[in-house]
């Protein structure tokens, strides 16, 4: 059987679905692997090393594959060249992306979209979202420490004592605990907000002051944050504008499952920072934490500049590539049996991260936007 990797096209995106030292894990499974020549070249894995680690390179890959493998969803050109029963993984946001689903669909194609892997602790070697959350939170604690015009550790010198930077994150997911620990291992003092009642402990774990709100918190399905009401938005807006004011950066990460981006910071309170002051809003890609910030661009707003996010994760495509291609390796080994790949739709995760199947499309949200589209 044959697992076809393919060089992405969407502009901007630098990472590669299968890294060569994860080929043999896939040859050792049974299957043969081709991978597109130069598919991982900007994420600097060399056409070479894939041939050396036992796959073949071959521009047409996808024709006789039996599982795709990609970064973003494949494209209709992409998916025109599959055969029937083919399977795919790859990031695949159903609810923006329905004419993929429903070409997927008609296509007979089975789909399998890697952030609906379920978070359950079998899972947790496969869930994607997790391992580009990890490389993003760092990443936006690199760009606030080199776009802020200071130190972010404290410095006593015999020229004079220079105080740490005082860095603020909102939201302590997987993204914003990663960008607390960086933070602070770069030296700077950091305080961290979350909703949720179990993120003040995990604050405190990597060395942050969790900073403690009169507001109760907001628990959701699945270890998930819930929506605040207007009401709560605002009284934490309020809450939180001190801190703010007095932070040199602010890191926001906060989202909700299929909602946009929780509201965190007006651009009032972007405006009341001190000059210098550097925002970095991870959320800007799905409307944005902070007010006024654009994904992909860097915003002056009074004395401070907002850096808007946009594929953070391909900002660092080797490490990112990487953990991705492990999390494929995991969750195609889950579904391959004596005779090669067999997904068992009885599975937990096979049937929460499945879309279409046989030409249906299994994912009742999906299936139900697309019905209503249709
Ligand atoms: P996410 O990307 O959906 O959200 C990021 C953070 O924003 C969350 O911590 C959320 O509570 C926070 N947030 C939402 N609204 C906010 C608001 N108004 N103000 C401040 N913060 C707000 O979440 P992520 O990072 O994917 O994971 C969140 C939680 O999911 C983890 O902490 C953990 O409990 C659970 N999880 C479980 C896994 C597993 O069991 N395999 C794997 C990864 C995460």
């Amino acid at each position: 059987m044959l697992v076809a990797v393919i060089k992405e096209s969407l502009a901007g995106e630098a990472r590669v679905a299968l890294v060569p030292e994860s080929v043999d894990k896939l040859t050792t499974l049974g299957y043969d692997v081709a991978v597109q020549p130069g598919a991982g070249l900007s994420a600097q894995y060399a056409d070479e090393e894939y041939e050396a680690a036992g796959a073949v390179l071959d521009a047409a890959a996808l024709d006789s594959a039996d599982v795709v493998l990609s970064v973003q969803p494949p494209t209709s050109q992409q998916l025109r060249a599959l055969r029937q029963g083919a399977a795919t993984f790859s990031f695949l946001p159903t609810l923006q992306s329905l004419d993929v689903v429903a070409e997927l669909r008609d296509l007979g194609v089975t789909a399998f979209a890697m952030e609906l892997v379920p978070r359950i602790s079998r899972a947790q070697s496969m869930d994607a979202l997790s391992s580009q959350a990890l490389v993003a939170g760092y990443r936006c604690a690199i760009v606030a420490a080199q776009r802020l015009r200071r130190f972010f550790p404290l410095n006593m010198t015999a020229a004079g004592t220079v105080p740490p930077a005082e860095v603020v994150v909102l939201g302590a997911g997987v993204a914003g605990l990663q960008a607390i620990a960086t933070a602070k291992r770069l030296g700077a003092v950091v305080k961290a907000y979350d909703v949720r009642s179990a993120a003040a402990e995990e604050i405190r774990s990597v060395g942050a002051v969790a900073i403690e709100l009169d507001l109760d918190t907001l628990e959701g399905a699945g270890g998930y944050a819930r929506e605040m009401t207007t009401d709560r938005a605002e009284r934490q807006r309020d809450l939180l504008a001190p801190y703010i004011a007095a932070a040199d950066a602010l890191i926001t990460t906060a989202a909700v499952p299929g909602r946009p981006a929780p509201k965190l910071v007006t651009a009032a309170m972007v405006e009341a920072m001190k000059a210098g002051s550097v925002v970095v809003d991870l959320a800007a890609e799905s409307g944005g934490n902070v007010e006024g910030s654009v994904p992909g661009s860097v915003v002056q707003l009074g004395g401070a500049q907002i850096w808007g996010a946009s594929n953070v994760p391909s900002q660092m495509p080797g490490p990112a590539s990487k953990l991705y291609a492990q999390n494929l390796v995991n969750i195609v080994t889950l579904m391959t049996g004596d005779e090669g790949f067999a997904p068992d739709f009885d599975d937990e995760i096979v049937a929460g991260t499945c879309v279409t199947h046989a030409g249906e499309v299994t994912h009742r949200p999906t299936a139900e936007a697309l019905e209503e589209r249709e």
